[in-house]
């Protein structure tokens, strides 16, 4: 999952179709969906089909490329608005991974600025391409600014996977360690399974074993006392959402093992893109956190694990405020608190 491993991909447009590697399927098969139209691009997002914060980004501005070049109004105003409802429908199917709205943002921009018809097609399209292309470029560059974190580091442990799998390749907190272990070739990963959806267990293991890169899968609830006795140099972990202070959002758990990270002397980094700073939101809680079905916990495999009657509680993504963060690793650098002040100079670059 580097980018330039040309058996497997995340996400690809071309002959105007969207592929989509199915991560509900992986780590037991290796299958693709062909998206062509918008309505399957936001299934694939909301069923998790496809997930990690800048590949939805990168996948819903391909489903305004299938939007657009599918829509059978006539006139350059009406095919604009049609757009516009598709955009709202893209950017509701998760709403806590900023990376979302950005990318369409990023291509509505292009769309409302287009004079006809055909350049509205053509801008559209170029503009998702740049999107995809940029979001390899911008991992590597995030894994080379941390990569120096690790450079002593026996272990490091991560949670849920902000990897090639959630990025166009490469991945952003998996980028750090991929860096990492280039100059550091005995660095080993502990790697929460990431309930309920395993994103961990199935996803980050699979690419890192994929690389040839050391890990072990623990459970969530194994990872205080790897902390206390695993040589943990780190935890690095990925974000939907930064805060203008430095609050992160980021898969539910990520919150936890921030705690036991401080509590145990272990620095604990966020790798995300620039894209993944929202500066309009001022802190976490003004974040809206996607509350996910309950059968995601309360059955596995099709088989009932709780008590039908018994409620379930499902948040997808959880907080970790600012002071728990050590860094925040960009593909400008890495971001140090006071953060309101290393975010602002940072955007502004
Ligand atoms: O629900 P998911 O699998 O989309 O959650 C993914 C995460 O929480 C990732 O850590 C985050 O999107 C960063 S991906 C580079």
């Amino acid at each position: 999952m580097t980018g330039k491993d040309e058996n497997i991909f995340t996400v690809e447009y071309a002959d105007g179709k969207l592929m989509l590697l199915d991560q509900t399927a992986l780590p037991a098969a290796e299958r693709y969906i062909e998206c062509e139209n918008w309505q399957r691009v936001a299934k694939a997002i909301s069923d998790l089909e496809v997930r990690g914060a800048p590949a939805i980004g990168v996948t819903a501005a391909f489903g305004l490329v299938l939007a657009v070049k599918a829509s059978l109004v006539t006139t350059h105003k009406e095919i604009l608005n049609e757009l516009e409802a598709v955009a709202e429908s893209l950017i509701a199917t998760r709403p806590t991974a900023v990376n979302l709205a950005w990318a369409v943002q990023e291509v509505m921009e292009v769309a409302r600025s287009s004079q006809t018809t055909e350049e509205m097609q053509q801008n559209v399209e170029s503009t998702a391409q740049r999107l995809h292309a940029e979001d390899l470029a911008i991992c590597k560059a995030i894994g080379d600014a941390g990569a120096e974190l690790l450079a002593e580091a026996k272990n490091v442990i991560t949670h849920c996977n902000a990897g090639g799998l959630a990025t166009v390749g490469y991945g952003t907190a998996l980028g750090v360690i991929r860096s990492a272990h280039r100059e550091n070739p005995n660095l080993h990963v502990w790697v929460d399974e990431t309930r309920p959806v395993l994103q961990g267990a199935r996803l980050s293991s699979y690419e890192l074993h994929r690389d040839g890169i050391d890990c072990t899968v623990i459970v969530d609830g194994a990872a205080a006392s790897v902390l206390r006795e695993g040589e943990v140099g780190a935890a690095v972990v990925g974000a939907d959402r930064v805060a203008a202070n430095g609050d992160v959002a980021n898969k539910i758990g990520t919150y936890g093992l921030a705690v036991l990270a401080r509590y145990h002397g272990v620095p604990f980094y966020v790798a995300a893109p620039l894209s993944t700073i929202d500066s309009a939101t001022p802190n976490g809680s003004s974040i809206e956190i996607e509350q996910r079905p309950g059968l995601e916990v309360s059955e596995y495999r099709g088989e009932a694990i709780t008590p039908p009657e018994v409620a379930v509680h499902n948040p997808a993504f959880d907080v970790t405020p600012a002071e728990l963060v050590d860094g925040i690793v960009t593909e400008v650098g890495v971001l140090r608190a006071p953060y309101e002040t290393s975010i602002r100079e940072a955007l502004n670059k």
